[in-house]
């Protein structure tokens, strides 16, 4: 094998190991709420666009995933099944806040979508008190009262850091890290 054959084995590695790495937050998002995923209005959040080309659905997702992500390189001992569903649900307000209509304009969505993200999934469902302090502070600042748990700091600080990249579409998602393994793989057959 040449110097290119070894330094693309090492990078098929590494990506193959950040690969592996998001699989297995994604296995654990699926197991702490398999009933959001697959409810009817988690799903209509496809529809939504939430920054960027990013759909509502997926920003949660990937903000639960951060969370996960941040707990871990932090070492914060925190609930991560209330940390999984509280992210989920943060953005729950279930309307296309680009598009305002007369009667409900939306310019002052920041301020108002915790409390109606609140609502609406405290009607679907039983929140712990952490997933409702997620839901209801994650726009802290703009929401005044700062959060009282690890786990609804946590998502607030996911959820901004999702927020810039996706609005500058510097994200990075699970389909690339899949591309990238099959790219190098290929690469490395060929060397
Ligand atoms: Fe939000
Ligand atoms: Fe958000």
């Amino acid at each position: 094998m040449g110097k290119r054959g070894i330094r693309s084995a090492k990078e098929t590695e590494r990506w193959k190991r950040k690969f592996e790495e998001e699989r297995a937050l994604y296995r654990e998002i699926q197991e702490a709420a398999d009933d959001i995923l697959r409810s009817v209005n988690f799903n209509s959040t496809k529809e939504h666009i939430q920054h960027g080309n990013m759909t509502v659905n997926d920003h949660c997702i990937r903000v639960a995933k951060y969370s996960l992500a941040l707990c871990k390189k932090l070492h914060i001992p925190c609930s991560r099944k209330d940390l999984i569903r509280g992210a989920l649900l943060h953005d729950y307000f279930l309307y296309d806040w680009h598009t305002p209509d007369k009667r409900k304009p939306h310019r002052l969505h920041g301020f108002y979508h915790p409390g109606r993200a609140l609502k609406n999934a405290s009607a679907e469902y039983d929140l712990t008190p952490r997933e409702r302090e997620i839901i209801k502070k994650h726009m802290w600042p703009l929401t005044v009262v700062p959060p009282t748990c690890r786990e609804a700091w946590i998502v607030t600080t996911a959820d901004k850091w999702c927020s810039l990249m996706e609005t500058f579409g510097l994200h990075r998602g699970h389909g690339k890290i899949l591309e990238k393994v099959k790219y190098l793989q290929l690469e490395e057959s060929e060397s």
